[in-house]
Parts: C-alpha cells; structure tokens; sequence
C-alpha cells in the first residue's frame, strides 16, 4: 500500500478591486446575471459570465423548480449554453458570484461538483485550461488556474 497526495493550488484576491481590469468586468457581468437568478424556493442566487476566444460573453444563472431537482445551475446553464450556440469557441474564464438573497455572503462559493464535472468536460474537449474566479456576493475572490484544480483525480472519457 502506498499513499498518494494531490495538491491543489488557488489564489485569493482581497476583493474584486484587485483583479485585473478585465477579469473584473466579466465578474460585474457574473453578478449582473446573479441579480437576474430565477431560485424562489432557495433564494439562493448565483451568476455566471463565461468569456469564450471569439470574444462572446455568456452569461447564466440558476433557474429553479417546483420539482426541486428539474432546475439548473447557473454555470451550467451558461457553458451548457456556449457549448451549443458555439461549439467551434474555447472557453476562456468563467467569472462566478453567488449569495442568498437576502443572505449576502462575503467568502468565495466554489461550484458544485456537477458543475466541476460539467465544466472539467469542456476543459477536457479543448485541451486548453479555464481560468474559473469565484465569489460571494463580495469580499474575497478566488481564482483556480484550470478545472483540474477544483476536481483532481477526476472521472474523465479515457475510463471508459
Ligand atoms: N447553485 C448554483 O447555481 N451553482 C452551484 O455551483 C451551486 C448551487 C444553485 C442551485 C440552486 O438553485 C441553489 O444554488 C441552491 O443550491
């Protein structure tokens, strides 16, 4: 018997005043997006704001429902989105902030493991890494360099 260690590695910014200029105005989009959540049975709101290389921002948020587990994520109502509108764009950075609604949170909310498995997908399809930045409704935001980062020893296509 071995061990095996996996290490990670994320980067906190203080605030969304620190990131670089543009990174910052595709969070604005993300928290634009989260103030247009459709969650009246959590009241939990979350944005996304996707950035793909042809320049298009795309922007998603989560859509509940009666049937509580018929609703989706805002980040994967965003990549699902680009990955169907435009198959052909890498996926760049996606910039995410969520909070309560009445609930403002101030430490950065990492997507859900769905999420990870649907983005680390996308990831995987490009070759290419997707800088992912994550929020609260303010206060710190933390930056993963790529999907690998958020979910190692990841459930990939070369198992199956
Ligand atoms: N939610 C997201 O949109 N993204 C995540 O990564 C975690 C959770 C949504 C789903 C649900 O509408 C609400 O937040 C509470 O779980």
């Amino acid at each position: 018997m071995k061990e095996i260690k996996i290490e990670t590695t994320l980067y906190m910014y203080e605030s969304i005043d620190e990131l670089p200029r543009d990174i910052n105005s595709l969070m604005q989009k993300a928290i634009e997006a989260r103030k247009q959540a459709y969650a009246p049975y959590s009241g939990f709101h979350v944005g996304a704001a996707l950035l793909l290389d042809n320049g298009v921002v795309v922007t998603g948020n989560n859509q509940e429902n009666a049937s509580y587990p018929s609703g989706l994520c805002a980040e994967r109502t965003a990549i699902y989105y680009a990955g169907s509108k435009y198959p052909q764009a890498k996926m760049l950075q996606l910039a995410i902030s969520a909070g309560g609604e009445n609930n403002p949170t101030h430490e950065p909310v990492p997507p859900c493991g769905a999420c990870r498995q649907s983005i680390a997908e996308y990831e995987i399809k490009q070759k290419t890494s997707i800088e992912i930045y994550f929020m609260g409704t303010s206060g710190t935001v933390a930056r993963s360099n790529s999907l690998q980062n958020l979910l190692p020893f990841i459930f990939d296509k070369s198992v199956l």
